[in-house]
């Protein structure tokens, strides 16, 4: 079975193919960042536009880094919400009409199912049931995964999630959008010691986040430190970074131990960040935890992980009509 994955939910074009058991044959993935890079935030409007543009482009570009075409693809994946409506809505519509005048079964897809699913790509995946933490610029959340279908909340963040406090910090440093990648290569050569920022553990018995309180202490103290912002820049970043680590950490793994798990899942756009990556696998590993991180490409949005989630659906005879919407927000 061929599966074309298709991805649409904030800023990034993508398509992908899956062959049977889930082996990636192509993924494709057209960054907006450079559109959306001057107005420090995604607008909804102009995303919907250029994936209106795109996504045949990209469809056709992983079609031939699969080396097939439409007629050897027996099914269509979706990504179907939480996202931009808009958005969504052009990844959608284009899988409903592509499977309708190919007479394929296709399926509409949770995108945070998708991230977590994200480290079956890669050889070795966790056994279930794991732990996921999953990071990324619209969500933060800890689920108990028990199948590819199946993923009970924890906990989740009550205000931002990691990665938009990550953009908005850097915004406050005049870092560009998207900040993560930024803060993550400034904060090399910062002392993450230095500037003590706090940490927001709300319950510590309990899996829910909050980052708006570091957030403001960030900005308080870039207004008060205007003067010799430039010299201490690395250290507010490793700063910051550090403390939102701490909790993530802390969180996931706290999670994994209550569930009895031994494997936690590391997914989402922030799990591309080294800190991270090496803070939650040494902190995990002194617990007797294992830890999966997908390769970088796959940590951001991508189709692949789309497909993967339909691979599983579609073999459990889960399949979208042409009545079904996208949502845009979490269910
Ligand atoms: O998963 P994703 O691509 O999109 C959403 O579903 O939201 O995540 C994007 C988020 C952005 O907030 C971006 O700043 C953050 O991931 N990000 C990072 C890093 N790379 C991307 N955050 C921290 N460190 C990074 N290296
Ligand atoms: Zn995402």
């Amino acid at each position: 079975m061929n599966i074309l994955g298709i991805e649409t939910s904030c800023d990034e074009t993508a398509a992908a193919v899956i062959m049977e058991d889930t082996t990636l044959a192509s993924s494709v993935v057209a960054s907006q960042t450079e559109i959306h890079h001057r107005y420090g935030g995604v607008v909804p409007e102009l995303a919907s536009r250029k994936h209106i543009e795109a996504i045949v482009p990209v469809v056709d570009e992983s079609l031939a880094k699969a080396d097939l075409s439409l007629k050897n693809i027996d099914a269509i994946a979706v990504t179907r919400g939480p996202g931009l409506v808009g958005a969504l809505l052009v990844g959608f519509s284009f899988a409903k009409a592509c499977a309708y005048a190919l007479e394929i079964p296709w399926v509409g897809v949770n995108h945070l199912e998708g991230h977590i699913n994200s480290v079956f790509l890669e050889p070795d995946p966790p056994s279930f049931p794991f732990v996921a933490l999953l990071v990324s610029g619209g969500h933060t959340g800890i689920y108990h995964v028990t199948s590819h279908m199946s993923a009970e909340l924890m906990g989740q963040t009550r205000d931002d999630a990691a990665g938009e406090a990550f953009d908005k910090v850097a915004k406050m440093l005049d870092l560009g959008y998207p900040g993560g990648g930024v803060i993550d290569r400034i904060s090399r050569s910062g002392d993450p010691a230095k500037i003590k920022f706090p940490r927001t553990y709300l319950d510590k018995s309990e899996f829910d986040f909050s980052f708006s309180g570091i957030k403001t202490a960030v900005h308080r103290y870039i207004m008060n430190h205007k003067d010799h912002l430039k010299d201490q820049m690395p250290d507010i970043a490793a700063g910051f970074q550090e403390a939102v680590m701490d909790v993530l950490c802390y969180k996931a793994i706290r999670a994994a131990m209550a569930k009895g798990c031994e494997r936690i899942a590391l997914v989402g756009g922030v799990a591309a960040n080294s800190r991270l990556r090496e803070k939650l696998r040494s902190d995990a590993r002194r617990q007797g935890i294992c830890v999966h991180i997908p390769s970088l490409h796959l940590c951001g949005d991508n189709a692949a992980m789309i497909a993967v989630v339909g691979y599983h659906y579609l073999n459990a005879g889960v399949v979208s009509g042409m009545q079904d919407d996208v949502y845009s927000k979490s269910r």
